[in-house]
């Protein structure tokens, strides 16, 4: 079962998706060389707090922060700590967060100073993988053309799509029904009614769709060491496609809704 939510529920992710958005919006001004990703963590989790949030991720199935920091070939999961940021590197910061039972959840991958071009065109795919699969949340689709996009987006630049990570629907819980896949399922799964939401998150690899996870029990990384790249927003399916809770103009994400 796939929840419909009313416009007052709505209205309260809105909320809680709002606060992610500041968050983020403060996280981008952090990304410079030499930051330690947990001074991140830091700023963030007070940031949720002191807008009467609950950060989503800490404790949840024990995970230890608030954030996901995600440097190069780190996939998502990755725990905020002393390491710090280089010039060069993509790095993802995914935020959650609760207000009044209901949750906001959204990512965006930085370029850490100048990155190089593989760099550059990953970040730009995977964002415009997102932008095209929130177009297909609409009234009558099904699920599987937002996967479907995502792949077909992916491949057609030369990059893969990571499968054993999903997107998933979010309400009065961070993970609700349905999984969302990020590549074609080849059925065309339930059809979107107004009203779900979803949160939609790509995770597109330089080289290999294969992972695997380190010895931390959290972080994810690409087999082959090459960077990956992640957007996620939390997305209400609408008669002309997705409209976005988590809609934040912070860098990286201002410049690019379409
Ligand atoms: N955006 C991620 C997700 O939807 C964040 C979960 S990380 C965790 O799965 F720490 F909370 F597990
Ligand atoms: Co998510």
């Amino acid at each position: 079962m796939i929840a419909i939510r009313t416009e007052k529920e709505i209205d309260l992710m809105r909320q809680a998706n709002a606060i992610v958005a500041h968050a983020h919006k403060l996280a981008a001004t952090m990304i410079q060389p030499g930051v330690r990703t947990d001074e991140i963590d830091r700023a963030v989790e007070a940031l949720i707090l002191s807008e009467g949030g609950k950060p989503a991720f800490k404790g949840y199935r024990g995970y230890p922060a608030s954030t996901c920091i995600s440097i190069e070939e780190e996939v998502v999961h990755g725990i905020p700590g002393a390491r710090k940021l280089q010039a060069g590197q993509v790095v993802s910061i995914d935020i959650g967060a609760s207000y009044k039972g209901y949750f906001g959840d959204a990512a965006v991958t930085h370029a850490c100073s100048g990155v190089d071009l593989l760099r550059v065109r990953l970040l730009d795919v995977t964002d415009l993988a997102l932008s095209r699969a929130i177009r297909q949340a609409r009234t009558g689709g099904h699920l599987n053309d937002i996967g479907k996009v995502i792949e077909q987006t992916a491949h057609d630049a030369g990059f893969s799509v990571v499968r054993d990570y999903v997107g998933h629907g979010i309400g009065t819980q961070m993970h609700e029904e349905p999984q969302v896949l990020n590549f074609d399922n080849r059925m065309p799964g339930p059809e979107l009614r107004e009203g779900m939401v979803l949160a939609i998150e790509p995770m597109l690899n330089a080289g290999t769709d294969e992972v695997r996870s380190k010895s931390d029990g959290w972080t994810v990384v690409t087999a082959d060491g090459k960077p990956s790249a992640h957007f996620e927003h939390t997305v209400v399916v609408r008669e002309a496609g997705g409209e976005i809770l988590s809609w934040c103009d912070a860098p990286m994400w201002g410049d690019k809704q379409d």
